[in-house]
């Protein structure tokens, strides 16, 4: 099974980190294929906690190549946080490898990303402001840096000066406004202000500290495309990681309530290097429930007290910012909109858990819109996204605790019938079941 992808069925932090993990025992490298440091995974082994970002799940794995993909946006900064606190945990990096034509998260993307949520006010898409749209729009644009030009001086200015060059108005108006802010917070004195350059845009501060970034990361730098290849011709398993989810995909997803790249798992191809032949596998991962932060339309989500319990149970802050997430009952009409986008040959559930205790379970079979029609399939319509009301099938649900769960037969009746509704719904076979945090907390499924 050389290519092996995974991606997020929902609208993301469905536990991709645990399973690829586990996916990855047998593979030669694991691989993220696009996003950014808008990703987090959390992967606890033998009670330690790993948060990452940027670093593909496998780089606990000693033996495996972990490759951030041309299709990542990196912000070197916080790629050498990680790094950096990987070796502070003695995890060694020496297996980190990083597409020379990844593009960068430059300072002035992470200010317009910023810039651009404060200014939509109310209705902002609650991204993660960490520049990932910007910086993937200057990749379209042709304004981009990659990571190669972090290894010659001379081409990083000028690429910087192009880039900047469009933006000026834009960051300007962002200085004014800032120094108006502290002015009337009392934290600045003095004059009217004015248009004083903001001191993270002066571009030879910024030449000098991203020329040592690329000394740092030049060890890593490499041609990724070839090492994914050089893994599937000699017949060994490449991980494709996905980030974020087929919800949030950026044509595919619930636009403009989505991130800038492409989360499914035909992107992988694109976002690593490789053709449609090489991949052999698709996995999806979902939540036995729904999850969503940030703005955007999201039909089951629960307002009355069993979300809160979701919620509380499920811990579901983010691993990037912290924000609580909405939660709301399994929405199979989107799930069968993402197997088919992604062509899933397999599903983990994960954290199925939570849902001990909390009675009767509801799952989404269909949505009405508002004129009363019958929707059977995901709208591509967004007003009538917006505007549809899922219907329910009821469940009867369970109460045992699943954390000491490790095999079928050990999960209660409820759950087992909770999980063959879902693959016989979306007509794919749930193989693994996730029962808590611990990467041994799963259960294998005999599909
Ligand atoms: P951006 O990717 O930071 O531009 O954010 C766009 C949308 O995607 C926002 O609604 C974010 O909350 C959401 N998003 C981005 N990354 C993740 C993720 O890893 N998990 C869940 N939501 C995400």
């Amino acid at each position: 099974m050389p290519g092996v992808v995974i991606v997020g069925a929902q609208w993301g932090d469905e536990g991709k980190g645990k399973i690829t993990d586990l996916l990855a025992k047998d593979a030669a490298a694991i691989v993220r294929f696009q996003g950014g440091n808008n990703a987090g995974h959390t992967i606890v082994r033998d009670g330690e906690e790993f948060k990452f970002h940027l670093i593909p799940s496998g780089i606990l794995h000693s033996d495996k190549l972990c490759v951030i993909g041309n299709g990542v946006v990196v912000d070197p900064r916080v790629l050498l946080g990680e790094i950096d606190g990987l070796k502070r945990a003695g995890v060694s990096i020496s297996n980190l490898r990083l597409s020379a034509n990844a593009h960068l998260i430059m300072p002035y993307h992470v200010l317009l990303d910023q810039a651009g949520e404060t200014k939509l006010g109310k209705n902002s898409i609650g991204t993660t402001r960490r520049g990932i749209g910007p910086a993937y729009a200057d990749k379209a644009l042709r304004l981009g840096i990659r990571v190669q030009d972090l290894l010659d001086e001379k081409i990083l200015r000028t690429k910087i000066r192009a880039a900047l060059e469009p933006k000026q108005q834009a960051l300007r108006e962002l200085s004014v406004q800032r120094r108006k802010r502290r002015k009337e917070a009392g934290e600045e004195k003095g004059a009217e202000p004015e248009l004083v350059p903001d001191p993270r845009l002066d571009v030879h501060a910024m030449v000098e500290e991203h020329v040592n970034f690329g000394h740092r990361l030049e060890p890593h730098i490499a041609d990724t495309a070839k090492l994914c290849w050089d893994a599937l011709d000699s017949d060994r398993t490449d991980i494709f990681e996905g980030a974020q989810a087929a919800l949030l995909d950026l044509d595919h997803g619930t636009y403009p309530f989505v991130t800038s790249s492409n989360p499914i798992a035909g992107a992988a191809c694109v976002g690593a290097g490789v053709g449609p032949a090489d991949i052999d596998e698709v996995w999806g991962i979902a939540k036995a429930y729904a999850t969503r932060v940030g703005a955007g339309p999201f039909p089951t989500e629960l307002h009355e007290e069993v979300g809160e319990r979701i919620v509380e149970r499920g811990h579901e802050f983010g691993t990037t910012t912290g924000r609580r997430r909405r939660a709301g009952w399994m929405d199979l009409v989107a799930l069968r909109y993402a197997v088919r986008l992604n062509r899933m040959d397999s599903l983990a559930i994960t954290k199925l858990d939570v849902l001990s205790g909390i009675g009767t379970l509801r799952v989404a079979v269909r949505y009405r819109s508002k004129e009363g029609a019958v929707l059977d399939s995901f709208p591509y319509h967004q007003s009538i996204l917006h505007s549809a009301t899922p219907e329910y099938e009821d469940l009867p649900g369970f109460d045992a605790d699943l954390g000491g769960c490790r095999d079928e037969a050990d999960l209660p009746q409820g759950a087992r019938d909770y999980l063959g509704f879902v693959s016989e719904f979306v007509g794919v076979p749930v193989r693994l079941v996730g029962v808590g945090p611990d990467r041994d907390q799963t259960v294998w499924l005999d599909a």
